[in-house]
């Protein structure tokens, strides 16, 4: 996974908990590199899973509710950083179901080494959207997250359900996105 998340989701422990805990984290997860992550670099991302269960543990915050804030986060620096990407997007299903067209190839195109997971797009566009995420990386939960910051990020109001379609929960999800007239 790319360094970028991680060093974002250090950055948001240091800044949503403390720099100490983010210490403790790194201490007990132990990652190879002793978490001197680089933006640039690539990493196994059952590294990022690791510090997640550690602070899980030491919050006290479940495990799905941390990866959905970290999605939500993620959301807002991808906006801070990658302005570009968000030009000419009027609308959360606008920007929701160009990921697989335009907002992924271009992340590529940045760092032609990222996997970022797949999506299939359907629902008439208009007042459904659907998403059904991929991915071996069981990463539904930051999907998730972005998500709902997308939908906060327009300021729409739109529902989102969410279904998980096979035994290995996280693997392959159903986000269903239904807009929600006055
Ligand atoms: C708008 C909604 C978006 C959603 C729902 C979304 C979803 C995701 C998810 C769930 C992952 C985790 C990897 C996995 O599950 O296998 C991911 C990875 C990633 N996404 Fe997105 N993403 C969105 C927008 C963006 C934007 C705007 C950027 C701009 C830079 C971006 C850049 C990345 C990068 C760099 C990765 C890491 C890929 C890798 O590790 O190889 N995403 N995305």
């Amino acid at each position: 996974m790319k360094g970028m998340v991680f060093t974002e989701f250090i950055d948001m422990v240091e800044q949503r908990f403390s720099p100490e805990l983010m210490d403790e984290v790194i201490e007990a997860a132990a990652p190879p590199n002793g978490g001197a992550y680089t933006a640039v670099g690539q990493y196994d991302h059952h590294e990022l899973v690791k510090m997640v269960v550690e602070l899980s543990a030491r919050t006290g915050v479940a495990i799905p509710d941390l990866v959905r804030t970290f999605g939500e986060y993620l959301f807002g620096r991808f906006h801070q950083g990658y302005p570009h990407l968000f030009e000419g997007m009027g609308s959360a299903f606008q920007m929701l179901s160009s990921i697989e067209s335009i907002i992924h190839p271009e992340v590529r195109k940045l760092y032609p080494d990222a996997r970022p997971p797949h999506f299939d797009i359907g629902g008439d566009g208009v007042n459904t959207l659907e998403m059904t995420y991929r991915s071996d990386r069981h990463f539904g939960d930051l999907a998730e997250g972005l998500i709902r910051a997308c939908i906060e990020h327009f300021d729409e109001r739109i529902a989102l359900a969410r279904e998980d379609l096979v035994d290995a929960p996280g693997s392959v999800i159903r986000f269903v996105l239904t807009r929600q007239n006055a």
